[in-house]
């Protein structure tokens, strides 16, 4: 793999402008859930640096619990428009607060499968965090009840979003140089 500054464009998000707006939100949910019944189900593998970061701003009672759902192939950035669970949750999520927390929504089709399926089990609510919002990439009608960026249409990565599964771990939000990034075979 390529060192990541030989790939990047530019910086779309700074780190702190990441952080501040993950703070912002991290008040924001800790003030609509005050009672303690907050489970945060994170999408792995995209969502794992903002649900760290996001839970820390949280300041009520909240539990986390992990879920896969396979969509996309390494090199491949079209969306199947269905989303298969690869790893299901450890959690009962009947009658608890859910909300689900996404690094990037982007044809919607991840959160629309995710959120048919988790509504028959019953939770007292489902809602929906998402860092990134690339509207006019949209394919299916999802809510997103908190929204941290919306952001144009640009390949992007870093702060959880992987090239080709590196670089997940960059703390800021990037844009691809397309000149100089080499698809792999
Ligand atoms: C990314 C992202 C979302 C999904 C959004 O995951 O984390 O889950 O794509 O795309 P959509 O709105 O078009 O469905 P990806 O499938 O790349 O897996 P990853 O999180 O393991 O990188």
């Amino acid at each position: 793999m390529q060192p990541h500054e030989e790939l990047l464009a530019e910086i779309l998000i700074d780190e702190e402008t990441l952080q501040k707006r993950i703070k912002e939100l991290g008040a924001e949910i800790s003030k609509d859930y005050p009672d303690g019944n907050l489970l945060l189900i994170c999408i792995l593998r995209g969502g794992v640096p903002f649900l760290v970061d996001l839970s820390r701003h949280i300041t009520v009672p909240h539990m986390m619990d992990f879920m896969a759902v396979s969509s996309y192939g390494v090199g491949k950035r079209e969306s199947s428009g269905f989303a298969r669970v690869t790893l299901d949750l450890q959690t009962d999520i009947r009658g608890k607060d859910v909300l689900l927390v996404e690094d990037i929504v982007d044809s919607g089709h991840t959160i629309a499968s995710v959120l048919q399926m988790l509504e028959t089990r019953q939770p007292r609510s489902l809602k929906v965090c998402a860092l990134l919002d690339k509207e006019e990439r949209r394919e299916a009608v999802v809510p997103i009840h908190y929204r941290g960026f919306a952001i144009p249409n640009k390949f992007v990565f870093g702060y959880g979003l992987d090239l080709d599964e590196y670089y997940r771990n960059l703390p800021f939000v990037g844009v691809v140089d397309l000149n100089k990034y080499k698809a792999p075979e």
